[in-house]
C-alpha cells in the first residue's frame, strides 16, 4: 500500500506548493527571523518558521512542564524555541546540515543554554529516552528534488513510517508525543501507519492552512499520539 489522494487533489497541492516554494521558502541568502523576543538564524535551504511552524509554536509554548524534549526535524528551531523556557533540556535534530548550523548560530545569538542541535536522520543518533517528543512532519508524499523540498516531501511517508515504529522507544513512561500534520496530505494512510504500530491518536488542535486562492478546505493537525 502507498499513500495516495485523488489525481485532481494532487495536482492542485502541487500547484500549491510550487507557490509556497516561490514565494516564501525559497532564499538565496540567510535571513534572520524575529518571533517573540528570539532572533531566528535561517540559512538558504532551511525550512523557514511558516505558518504552520507558528501554530504548532503557540501550542508548544502553552505546555507546562516538557521535561526533556526531542525536536525531530527542527528546520529553524522554532518548536524547540516555543518549548525552551519550561523544557530542562532540549535536543533538536535534523537530516538538514545547514538547519544545525542555523540553530547553533540561533543558540549564540539567544544566549541559549538548553538547546543541544544534533544531525540526525529520524533516531539515527537519538539513543536517550525524553518527556515529549514533537516532529511537524512533511505533509506530501511525493520524492523531494532537494534539501529544502525534503522539508516538505516524504517519499511515500517512509520517514513518518520509521518515526512512528520507533518513536515510543525514546519516549519515557509518562512521556507525551505531539504529531503536526494537515490534509495537504494523506491523512487515512497517516491512520493506517498508526493504527499499523500499535498507537492511538488524539486531535488536540486544527488551524486552516496558509490560503492560496481557490484552496481554502486545507488544515493543519496537531495530534497527539498514544
Ligand atoms: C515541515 S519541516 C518542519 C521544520 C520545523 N520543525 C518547523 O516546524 O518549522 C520538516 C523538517 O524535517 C526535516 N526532516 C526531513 N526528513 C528528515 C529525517 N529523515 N530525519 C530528520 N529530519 C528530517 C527537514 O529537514 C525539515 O527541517
Amino acid at each position: 500500500m502507498k499513500p495516495q489522494l485523488p489525481k485532481e487533489f494532487e495536482e492542485m497541492i502541487k500547484k500549491r506548493h510550487e507557490i509556497l516554494l516561490k514565494k516564501y521558502l525559497i532564499s538565496k541568502k540567510k535571513k534572520i527571523y524575529k518571533i517573540d523576543q528570539y532572533k531566528i538564524v535561517v540559512y538558504p535551504d532551511v525550512f523557514p518558521p511558516f505558518d504552520d511552524s507558528l501554530f504548532f509554536y503557540k501550542f508548544l509554548k502553552k505546555l507546562k512542564n516538557p521535561g526533556r524534549a526531542l525536536d525531530i526535524g527542527t528546520g529553524s528551531g522554532i518548536l524547540s524555541l516555543g518549548m525552551q523556557k519550561k523544557a530542562k533540556s532540549i535536543v533538536s535534530s535534523d537530516i538538514n546540515k545547514k538547519a544545525i548550523k542555523s540553530l547553533k548560530e540561533t543558540i549564540k545569538l539567544n544566549k541559549i543554554k538548553n538547546i543541544e542541535p544534533r544531525y540526525s536522520n529520524i533516531f539515527s543518533k537519538i539513543n536517550e529516552r525524553f518527556g515529549t517528543i514533537v516532529f511537524n512532519a512533511p505533509f506530501m508524499y511525493f520524492k523531494p528534488k532537494n534539501m529544502l523540498e525534503r522539508a516538505i516531501c516524504d517519499e511515500n511517508y517512509r520517514d513518518l513510517e520509521k518515526f512512528l515504529k520507533q518513536v515510543k522507544k525514546h519516549l519515557t513512561k509518562k512521556g507525551k508525543i505531539y504529531l503536526a500534520f494537515s490534509n495537504i496530505g494523506d491523512t487515512n494512510y497517516l491512520r493506517k501507519l498508526i493504527k499499523n504500530n500499535k498507537l492511538k491518536t488524539k486531535l488536540l488542535s486544527k488551524k486552516k492552512a496558509f490560503p492560496i486562492s481557490g484552496m481554502n478546505k486545507l488544515f493543519y493537525y496537531i495530534y497527539e499520539i498514544r
